[in-house]
């Protein structure tokens, strides 16, 4: 297909694919455990700070330099540095973005698959389980967790083959929906069988005592992860949307979306967590165990247990695809291989490097890679910690001051105020911010 016709068909399609990659296993699993260690509200009010202000222009300018060039991440970046006579280098950007894509796809596609698993698993719950030793159960057979990532793969592999408008389109308008009704009936549940106004208070009523550096750098990187920034991925989706379609207007529904949904991620698991005299700050444990010893217990547990899984394994889909999406995007648009080849082939490679992550639960739970830290939390630190806010900084610098102000103007349009806004916070504000912090985790 000629890459300059292809276009969401729907015109929400742009937006509930942006929001299906931003809405991922970065709100639903790992905004409410870092909240809860990182002292409730304060984190969330920095993190909605980070959203807004660092977020938001990186996501307007992704969106942007998507729509104009309408390719891959690396021709895409390619030809925006040929229009504004700068150095082809900058097409470093996208490649960072492939890369950054896959690896975070190797480890993506394990945590899914134990979400997939738990599925089954809460279905089958009958009265009381010891939900920590289901937890290491799962995670000590390196055989229950391949074959799990095995399948979350294939189904994004095979998503992805299906090409932009039949697979991501197709899908997203069938996910999106359920997933959004699937968090309204948790969070009524929540609100029956929980202490709605206990997790209120700990999520929206800042305690700053708990700030620390880390905290800053830790709702930044989630920040970046949760609207899935930094990598190319957004722009790839950028480059399908028609050109008459409003940036601003989309790039605030999708992180008004995206917050939205881990606002209601923590009104889902807080109230519960507070009923049932589970401490918040069990880490990244709070879904699979404390959620599942809950589930265990309340009535039509196995039920609501099955369809909060459930939840979390469409979020986590709508997202891997995002993740797959543009180095296929790549290799189809150069016609090295074939779209659905292709797909399958950089899966494959995600897969490959996602035994590590799996083998990181139990046979190398001892192997140390970068720091302390083992393999599948040092691919975590690399692509968040690493990639990402390199990417997220780059994306910045060009679109801030690489980029022709009037190639800018002409495709956000809108009012001069509004673009004004906009380039300030970019040249001067998000890169500055990234910088500062990324540099302040190297100390
Ligand atoms: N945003 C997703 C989440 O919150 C993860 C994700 C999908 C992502 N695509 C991405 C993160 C691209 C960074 C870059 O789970």
């Amino acid at each position: 297909m000629n890459k300059e016709t292809l276009t969401w068909v729907g015109k929400w399609t742009f937006i509930l694919a942006a929001a299906g990659s931003a809405v991922g296993l970065g709100n639903i699993w790992g905004f409410p455990y870092k909240a809860g260690t990182n002292g409730g509200g304060a984190f969330v009010l920095i993190y909605l700070g980070c959203i807004l202000i660092i977020g938001l222009p990186i996501m307007i300018s992704e969106i942007m330099l998507g729509k104009r060039y309408r390719g891959s991440p690396v021709s895409t970046m390619k030809d925006a540095a040929t229009e504004s006579a700068s150095s082809s280098n900058w097409q470093a950007i996208g490649w960072g973005g492939l890369i950054a894509g896959v690896v975070i796809l190797s480890f993506y596609s394990v945590l899914a698959g134990i979400c997939l698993n738990y599925i089954f698993i809460s279905l089958g719950l009958e009265g009381e389980i010891d939900s920590i030793a289901k937890f290491q159960q799962v995670t000590s057979s390196p055989l229950q967790l391949l074959l799990w990532h095995t399948i979350f793969i294939l189904i994004t592999a095979w998503i992805i083959a299906a090409g932009v408008i039949s697979g991501i389109e197709r899908m997203v308008k069938l996910l999106m929906p359920m997933l959004f009704i699937l968090m309204i009936i948790m969070v009524i549940n929540a609100f029956i069988n929980g202490n709605f106004s206990q997790a209120f208070s700990f999520l929206f009523s800042p305690d700053f005592s708990a700030v620390t550096a880390n905290t800053y750098l830790s709702a930044m990187g989630q920040a970046f992860f949760s609207l899935s920034l930094g990598m190319g991925a957004i722009m790839c989706y950028g480059a399908y949307m028609s050109p008459d379609q409003e940036i601003y207007e989309s790039s605030a529904i999708v992180a008004g979306l995206d917050t939205l949904i881990a606002m209601l991620a923590g009104l889902a698991i807080f109230p519960i967590i507070f009923a049932y005299g589970v401490e918040p700050n069990s880490g990244p444990g709070l879904v699979f165990i404390s959620l599942l010893s809950i589930f265990a217990d309340l009535p039509f547990g196995n039920i609501i247990g099955g369809l909060f899984f459930l939840l979390l394994s469409i979020a986590a889909l709508s997202s891997s695809i995002s993740l797959l999406e543009p180095s296929v995007a790549y290799f189809a648009e150069k016609n090295i291989l074939s779209r659905p080849i292709a797909s399958f082939m950089l899966a494959g490679i995600a897969w490959f490097i996602g035994l590590g992550s799996l083998l990181s639960f139990n046979v190398w739970s001892e192997y140390t890679f970068i720091g302390s830290r083992n393999f599948l939390d040092s691919m975590d630190l690399l692509a968040n910690q690493f990639l990402l806010p390199l990417g997220g900084l780059f994306v910045a610098i060009f679109a801030g001051w690489k980029l022709n102000p009037s190639i800018a103007k002409a495709e956000l349009g809108g009012s001069e105020f509004v673009f004004r806004l906009w380039q300030f916070f970019i040249r001067f504000i998000s890169p500055v911010l990234v910088f500062g912090i990324f540099i302040f985790q190297l100390i």
